[in-house]
C-alpha cells in the first residue's frame, strides 16, 4: 500500500513553520500560495503541491528536506542547537534549527575553530559522515605557538601516536609544513579535539586553528560567515568520497 500523500499543513510543520496551531491559519488567512498565487488549501498535499511551487507570503519555502549546507563558521559560535552561547544556527535561516529532524552539524568544530562545516537533516548520510568508520579524509591548517621543529610528520604518519587518556593509536595523518609556524594536516577520524591535541602531542600549541576541506568539499570563495547549499554534484562527489573511504579500510 502506498504512503498516505503528504498534507500541507504537516510538511510546513516538518520544515520548522510553526506548530499545527501555528500553522492551520496561515492556510485560513490565504498566507499559503502556489508560484501563480492561487491560494492552497489545508486539504493539498505535496502531491499535488510540490515543494518548488509553494509559496509562504510569496516567498519560496526553505530548502527541502535532505539538503545539506555548507557554512563557513567563524570564530566564536558552538556548533550546538542548545547552548546559550551564540551558534552556528545564529547564521542560518532560523527554521533550519526548528525542523524535524533538525538540520545538525556534520561533526564539531571548536568554538574557536573557524572553516568548513556541513548541516544536514538527511539522517542516513549524517550517519555516514560522522560514523567512526568513516575515515572521510578532513584537512585543517594550524597556526601555531612554536616553530616547527621538522620530526611532526614524520611522527604524525606513523599510526602510533597515542593521545592523552586515550587507549587506541591515531590513524596516520599527512601533515605539510606551509611556514615556520603554519601547517596543514589531514586526519581520518574526528577525535574530540583532536588537531589540537595531535600538535600538543608533538610538543605545540595551536593558536589559530582552520579547516579547508572535507573530502571532495572546499569553501572556495564562499565568505565567513555566509552558507549555501551542497550542489547535488557536490553531494554525489561526497558520497563517492565516503564510499571511497569505508572500501579503503577493508
Ligand atoms: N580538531 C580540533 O582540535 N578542533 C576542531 O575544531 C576540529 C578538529
Amino acid at each position: 500500500m502506498s504512503p498516505a500523500p503528504l498534507l500541507l499543513p504537516k510538511y510546513l510543520m516538518l520544515l520548522g513553520y510553526g506548530t499545527r496551531r501555528e500553522v492551520e491559519p496561515m492556510f485560513a488567512f490565504g498566507r499559503v500560495t502556489s508560484a501563480d498565487g492561487a491560494t492552497l488549501r489545508e486539504t493539498d498535499t505535496l502531491a499535488t503541491s510540490p515543494h518548488d511551487l509553494i509559496r509562504v507570503d510569496g516567498q519560496p519555502l526553505d530548502a527541502p528536506p535532505g539538503s545539506v549546507f555548507l557554512l563557513h563558521k567563524p570564530a566564536g559560535l558552538v556548533c550546538s542547537t542548545s547552548d546559550a552561547a551564540p551558534l552556528v544556527y545564529d547564521l542560518l535561516p532560523p527554521r533550519l534549527r526548528l525542523r524535524s529532524p533538525v538540520v545538525a552539524p556534520v561533526g564539531r568544530l571548536d568554538k574557536d575553530t573557524t572553516g568548513l562545516l556541513l548541516l544536514t537533516d538527511d539522517g542516513p548520510l549524517l550517519h555516514r559522515l560522522t560514523s567512526p568508520k568513516s575515515h572521510l579524509p578532513k584537512r585543517y591548517r594550524a597556526t601555531l605557538a612554536s616553530p616547527l621543529q621538522g620530526h611532526e610528520a614524520a611522527r604524525l604518519a606513523e599510526g602510533t601516536l597515542l593521545l592523552d587518556g586515550e587507549r587506541t593509536p591515531l590513524r596516520p595523518a599527512i601533515f605539510e609544513p606551509l611556514g615556520e609556524r603554519e601547517a596543514a594536516l589531514t586526519i581520518s577520524e574526528g577525535r574530540y579535539h583532536q588537531v589540537r591535541r595531535m600538535f600538543a602531542a608533538v610538543g605545540n600549541h595551536v593558536v589559530a586553528l582552520h579547516r579547508e576541506a572535507m573530502g571532495p568539499i572546499t569553501l572556495g570563495s564562499l565568505a565567513e560567515g555566509a552558507w549555501r547549499l551542497l550542489s547535488d554534484d557536490e553531494r554525489e562527489q561526497l558520497d563517492e568520497a565516503v564510499r571511497v573511504a569505508r572500501a579503503a579500510q577493508r
